[in-house]
């Protein structure tokens, strides 16, 4: 009994084993090859530049919260995609792990417009579905902007549903749309 509640105790703490969160992937998407890799501490400046081209310069990141984030190893996995013959950074998902609830929070997924529509979204979306499913989390959800529809139909495809309206949700006062997929469930 002990050693249940011990087991189940350090997954509690750390819900993702080191080669999940340890790894360089080669993938090639639509002719094209990638690296995707776990960010470190250095790759935020360029994860900036990622999070400001896409969103048009608006309410990007400040780089402490890239810092505050990559580091929290035991219960974020930030991700990102390199262009393997320039090692430029053109994407990244960040991940938010919630053992308690068996549940994966996108806490932001964001495409150099340049890099937009090659499946790179898509990507790196079901890779991070797949890991939850793998350590046997149930349940993957994100908050999107209700005018956003192209993340929606992103979302939409991979298996979200819209659970609910989060009112004045962003501090320009739109709504967010909570999606969720349940692992198994969806399209995975
Ligand atoms: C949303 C975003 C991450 C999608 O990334 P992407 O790499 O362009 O998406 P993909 O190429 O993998 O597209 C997958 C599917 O999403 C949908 N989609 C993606 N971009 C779309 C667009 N501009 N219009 C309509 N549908 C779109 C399509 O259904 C597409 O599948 P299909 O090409 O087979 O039809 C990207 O547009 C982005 O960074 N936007 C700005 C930041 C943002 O809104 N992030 C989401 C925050 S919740």
């Amino acid at each position: 009994m002990l050693k249940k509640l011990n087991n189940w105790w350090r997954w509690y703490r750390h819900p993702l084993p080191t080669e999940l969160r340890e790894f360089h992937q080669s993938v090639v998407i639509d002719g094209i090859e990638y690296d995707l890799m776990p960010a470190q501490l250095a790759h935020a400046e360029a994860m900036l530049a990622v999070e400001r081209d896409a969103y048009f310069g608006q309410e990007p990141w400040p780089i402490e919260l890239f810092w505050n984030e990559i580091n929290r190893q035991h219960e974020r996995l930030y991700l990102i995609v390199q262009i393997k013959a320039t090692h430029t950074t053109v994407a990244y998902i960040g991940t938010a792990f919630r053992p308690s609830l068996r549940e994966v929070h996108i806490t932001n997924l964001a495409v150099n417009r340049q890099w937009q529509k090659r499946g790179l979204g898509k990507f790196m979306l079901s890779y991070i579905m797949s890991v939850a499913a793998q350590i046997q989390f149930e349940t993957v959800s994100l908050e999107v902007r209700m005018t956003n529809q192209a993340a929606q139909k992103l979302y939409s495809r991979l298996g979200f549903r819209k659970v609910r309206t989060k009112h004045h949700y962003y501090d320009d006062g739109e709504d967010a749309v909570e999606m969720r997929s349940t692992l198994g469930k969806g399209r995975l």
